[in-house]
């Protein structure tokens, strides 16, 4: 019953979504990264709701670090960060204690824990433990910042509107160089927006898919078999609640394509080895072949809803209609960006002090 992901950087989660608070303990930190408070401060502002496209669960995010922090840098033990929940309201969720939200957790989470399951806001389950996610990539990114490194998420399409303006990295690599990556970073086109809108007043839900780009990564990174880049990725992101789905590259398409199409060719561009295209996301046999890592990661539509739908009681073990009260996303694609840098960030730690051990963030020198 472990909560906790990372070979050599390591991140713990804890906490409940109505609990006194949530957090993270990461080790393997190298110690001297310096830990900026407006990079913890703006990543977390970017998870927070943000209008009636969001919940109306109002959090300050006012996070504290307990422990790992001297003098502004990292001391290289464990460092744990508490963010504490101050707006729960717990009401409309005694009422529906044992009646299961349609593909929420609440039936699995009660076999899984028999009962003991803190119930109240989905709990463990819910998207506010991610707040520690982002806090503990927030630690991270300025270092590989500093190396180089560069993570960036943008929304690919949401609701069934695609991101038109925005530019097709498979195919045209060199867009890489000039993209801002406050663009991939961008805000929720209003198209979209009036689409969550509608549903939310439906008493719906919408979901989406999010892209995701690591520039600046060296070649080399990674194994071949259970540890593979896409494996470390997928594992990271498939713990943020409502993830669906992941594809690396051209993913999917690449099942329709001939060897010729889909191969990534090879050029020595600047004395470097690069590839013409990159439909292959950066990873070949797992390892970071030094282009872009990119891929996509599919979020369902929130599961908690106000219109009516089929479930159960299974305390009764009854059949029964529930329709849900109180605050929900009505989609959480637009809040998920900043989840999935984080995790990317986690991961990309990762990677390096698994090559360069306690002293990854300085590549293992001073
Ligand atoms: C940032 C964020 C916010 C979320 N907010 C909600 C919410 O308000 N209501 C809800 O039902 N699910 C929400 N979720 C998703 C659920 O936590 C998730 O769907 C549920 O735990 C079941 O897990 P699964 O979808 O991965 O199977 C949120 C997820 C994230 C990442």
């Amino acid at each position: 019953m472990k909560n906790t992901f990372g070979n050599n950087l390591s991140v713990t989660i804890f906490g409940e979504s109505h609990g006194s608070s949530i957090g993270v303990v990461m080790d393997g930190l190298s110690p001297g990264i310096t830990v900026d408070d407006s990079v913890i401060k703006g990543m977390l502002s970017k998870r927070r709701p943000s209008g009636a496209i969001s919940t109306s669960r109002a959090e300050c995010d006012e996070y504290i670090i307990q422990s790992g922090v001297f003098n502004g840098k990292t001391t290289g033990t464990p460092l744990c960060i508490t963010i504490p929940n101050r707006d729960t309201n717990s009401r409309d969720y005694a009422e529906t204690r044992w009646i299961a939200r349609p593909s929420h957790a609440d039936y699995t989470a009660n076999c899984k824990y028999h009962g003991f399951e803190d119930y109240r806001g989905g709990g463990h389950f819910s998207g506010r433990v991610t707040a520690g996610l982002v806090a503990a990539g927030a630690v991270v990114m300025p270092a590989l910042e500093k190396l180089g490194i560069r993570i960036g998420t943008h929304i690919k399409s949401c609701a069934g509107i695609s991101d038109r303006d925005f530019h097709d990295l498979q195919k045209d690599l060199d867009l890489l160089s000039t993209l801002d990556f406050a663009v991939l970073d961008g805000t929720v086109a209003d198209e979209m927006k009036s689409r969550i809108l509608e549903a939310k007043s439906n008493g719906d839900s919408v979901g989406g898919v999010l892209e995701t780009v690591v520039t600046g990564l060296e070649a080399g990174l990674g194994e071949p078999w259970f540890d593979s880049i896409e494996s470390l990725i997928s594992h990271a992101v498939f713990s943020v609640p409502a993830v669906k789905g992941i594809e690396f590259g051209a993913g999917f398409s690449l099942a329709e394509m001939y060897g010729t199409e889909a191969n990534d060719c090879f050029c020595i561009d600047n004395g470097t080895v690069q590839t013409v295209s990159n439909n292959s996301g950066g990873i070949n046999g797992g390892i970071s072949n030094g282009m872009p890592i990119i891929f996509k990661t599919a979020f369902r539509p929130t599961p908690t809803v106000s219109a009516p739908q089929n479930s159960v009681n299974f305390k009764e073990m009854q059949d029964t209609v529930l329709s849900m009260k109180g605050r929900h996303d009505p989609c959480i694609v637009h809040r998920a960006r900043i989840v999935i840098d984080a995790v990317t960030a986690l991961v990309v730690g990762d990677l390096l002090a698994g090559r360069y051990g306690d002293d990854w963030a300085f590549k293992g020198g001073r």
